[in-house]
């Protein structure tokens, strides 16, 4: 079946590589000549797992095509996906603009039959949008639908994600349009959900803006923990047996960021205040969220008795391990303050550090962990990616001027750590 997926970034690319792997013919469309520059050629420009190879054998088969020619892209594929970034605006909304320009767009091309499928996360209403602007735009009559098709692949898992999702939720009021899509993605095996598009775009400002209350809950629960000397992994643990709760998104640490659950958050908030709802609720998420930051940042003033001059080791500034996404990075927040604090910080992360470079003025980045602790009078760790679990602490000891850890992901062993002779801190443990 032919596709074209407009927008190539981390939802659009994996969207645009996994159909060409079920066998579809794919068009992938941006703006960015450059992105599509590099994607016709030399690899991938994000850090993503087995992206890169999915990529590859489609553009070698025949099955993947990269272009900036989203007229052509329209008019040769029967299945349009919307996958343009919709970033918060100064007041939390989110800003539609590269999802109107693109529906334009594809007005423009319309010349027959069209599902086109939105996959960039949008308020509720904006399926009516999409459809009202190609109506709009539209210069002669095509039939087409508009359906909301909400993502829900994770960065650093995106590609099994999308092949083995957790469920399919299609929100469209055409019959022939959600059968034309369950036909598209007969190939994934998921539970699916048919509704109305509004239904569809609440599930996924629901589903993140509850995802995001875990994290700040269990981090309010961390916070309690340290004031009642509880450990709060324990706690988590004894949660999570219980099926109701569960494990996942129960560890405690520095915040949540990412591109996704803060502006969706903020997103859901603005619809709330649009309809006259007060989600109090949603405000704790994001200001306990606002506070964690800041209490990271007193746990490393703690330990270096005052952050003025002082040399500071991080260690990761991904959102979360396995990608190379920096976007409200709850560790380059916390770089950041630092380095306002008068500190001297110098940094490093396995994949994120070209995207820290344009947005950490002042911090040095460094060619491996081991440099980064060199002189540190304490080192940061920030992103839990697997291979600092697995340094040789009694080199860094032996390199660092104080042997003093924060770890505010909890992952290290807090009674190696001290036995090599570290002071180590913690998050709630
Ligand atoms: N990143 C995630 O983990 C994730 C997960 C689920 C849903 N989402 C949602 O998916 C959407 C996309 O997110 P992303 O992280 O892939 O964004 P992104 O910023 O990585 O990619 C957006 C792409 O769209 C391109 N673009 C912008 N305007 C364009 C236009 N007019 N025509 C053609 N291309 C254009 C940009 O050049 C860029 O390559 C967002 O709404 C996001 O909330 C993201």
């Amino acid at each position: 079946m032919d596709c074209c997926v407009i927008g190539t970034g981390y939802v659009g690319l994996v969207t645009g590589g996994c159909l060409a792997d079920l066998g579809h013919n794919v068009i992938c469309a941006d703006s960015d000549a450059g992105k599509v520059e590099f994607l016709s050629g030399e690899g991938i420009p994000i850090y993503e797992a087995d992206l890169e190879d999915v990529v590859k054998r489609n553009l070698e088969s025949g099955n993947l095509r990269f272009t900036t020619d989203i007229h052509e892209a329209v008019a040769t594929s029967e299945f349009i996906f919307i996958t343009v970034g919709t970033p918060s605006d100064d007041e939390g909304n989110a800003d539609l603009t590269q999802v109107e320009q693109v529906s334009r767009d594809i007005a423009a091309a319309l010349n027959g039959y069209k599902v086109i499928i939105n996959k960039s996360t949008v308020p509720v209403g904006s399926t009516k949008k999409v459809q009202r602007i190609i109506e709009e735009t539209l210069e002669q009559y095509h039939e087409f639908d508009v359906v909301s098709n909400p993502e829900f692949l994770r960065e650093g898992t995106a590609v099994v994600d999308f092949m083995k999702p957790s469920r399919i939720v299609i929100g469209s009021d055409s019959q022939k349009a959600v059968m034309r899509l369950t036909e598209l993605y007969r190939g994934l095996n998921a539970p699916l959900l048919v509704t109305d598009p509004v239904s569809a775009e609440m599930v996924k400002y629901a589903s993140n803006a509850f995802l995001a209350t875990k994290v700040s809950f269990i981090n309010a629960i961390a916070n309690l923990c340290e004031a009642v000397g509880a450990d709060v992994r324990e706690v988590s643990l004894g949660m999570g047996y219980d099926d109701r709760i569960g494990f996942e998104f129960l560890r405690a640490g520095p915040g949540f960021g990412g591109s996704c659950f803060p502006k969706d958050c903020r997103a859901l908030l603005a619809i709330a205040r649009a309809n006259g709802y007060h989600f109090d609720l949603l405000e704790g998420v994001l200001e306990v969220n606002r506070e964690q930051y800041e209490r990271m940042v007193e746990k490393v003033d703690r330990a270096v008795e005052g952050l003025e001059g002082k040399n500071i080791g991080i260690l990761g500034l991904a959102f979360k391990a396995n990608t190379d996404d920096i976007r409200e990075s709850p560790a380059v927040h916390i770089a950041r303050a630092l380095i306002e604090e008068g500190a001297r910080v110098r940094a490093f992360d396995p994949q994120a550090m070209e995207n820290a470079r344009m947005e950490l003025e002042g911090c040095e980045f460094t060619s491996d962990a081991y440099e980064a602790s060199e002189s540190a009078d304490v080192l940061v760790l920030l992103t839990e990616w697997d291979e600092f679990k697995w340094l040789d602490y009694n080199r860094i000891k032996s390199l660092m001027r104080t042997p003093s850890i924060v770890d505010t992901r909890n992952c290290l062993d807090p009674a190696v750590l001290r036995k090599l002779g570290f002071v180590y801190e913690g998050v709630g443990r």
